[in-house]
């Protein structure tokens, strides 16, 4: 069983739709995947959240949400304000480890990489290091992801962590002159390869259309088909010359 650790430079990166890309593929492919959501925060109970999300893109349904908390803060801080415990470490690795007969894990993470899931301070580097699992880095398109995609792959590296590159969780339609330029500088400051870029709309889209859209977006790592120097030649050649 191979477990991948979707982390993000942050909050709102795409995580939950970079998770459900790899479901798509790795469902499509008749390969048995969960996907496990360690804390989820910000939803009341019985509304639908991010694996809600990864099952309606991904048709996958094998999901575990761990806890949920109301507020819309870290795990541990959400936890500590609605007056309950959090999982930490032992609960979330031993849930995972019993999840025999899948082929394919995937944990998305809550924000980014070294938010607090308990108060022994465990993270979602933590749960990667436990189970030996490799950590994939979601990262934003646009200005200012430079420095946290660099610090991320940093603390990862440092951590000893496997990292599986980085993928950029929503490309825009119409990017601007600073996503252009991050396509070749990502890579670079992650010290580790992009492995995927995911058309903004593509969390919006139907099951196949999302799919399709996911092998595009998503590396041969991950089971798609999107080659990086060729994006970077692509997106090079977007350039709008602006008049003087
Ligand atoms: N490729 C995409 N296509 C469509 N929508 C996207 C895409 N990437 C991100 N979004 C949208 O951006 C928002 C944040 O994305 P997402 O929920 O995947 O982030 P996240 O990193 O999982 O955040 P969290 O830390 O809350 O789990 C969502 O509303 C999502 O629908
Ligand atoms: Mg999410």
């Amino acid at each position: 069983m191979k477990v991948l650790v979707v982390a993000g430079t942050g909050t709102g990166v795409g995580k939950t739709v970079v998770t459900a890309a790899i479901a798509a593929i790795t469902r499509a492919a008749g390969r048995r995947v969960a996907v496990v959501k360690a804390a989820q925060t910000g939803v009341a109970p019985g509304e639908p959240a991010d694996l809600a999300v990864v099952g309606r893109l991904s048709g996958v349904d094998d999901l575990h949400e761990l806890a949920r908390y109301p507020e819309p803060l870290a795990p541990e801080t959400a936890a500590r304000h609605a007056g309950t415990g959090s999982p930490g470490m032992g609960e979330i690795a031993a849930h995972v480890t019993a999840l025999v007969g899948r082929d394919l894990v995937l944990i998305e993470g809550a924000g980014g990489l070294l938010v607090r899931f308990d108060e022994a301070g465990t993270t979602i580097a933590d749960v990667a290091q436990v189970l030996g699992a490799a950590v994939l880095i979601v990262a934003g398109a646009g200005l200012g992801t430079l420095n946290v995609t660099a610090l991320t792959a940093e603390a990862v590296r440092t951590r000893g962590l496997r990292c599986a590159g980085v993928v950029i969780g929503s490309w825009p339609d119409d990017p601007d002159i600073t996503a252009r330029a991050n396509v070749t500088d990502l890579p670079v400051y992650a010290r580790a390869p992009l492995v995927g870029a995911l058309q903004e709309d593509s969390g919006r889209l139907w099951r196949q259309a999302f799919l399709r859209r996911a092998r595009d977006g998503l590396a041969p790592s991950l089971g798609g088909s999107f080659n990086a120097s060729r994006f970077a030649h692509k997106t090079a050649r977007l350039r709008v010359e602006v008049s003087p």
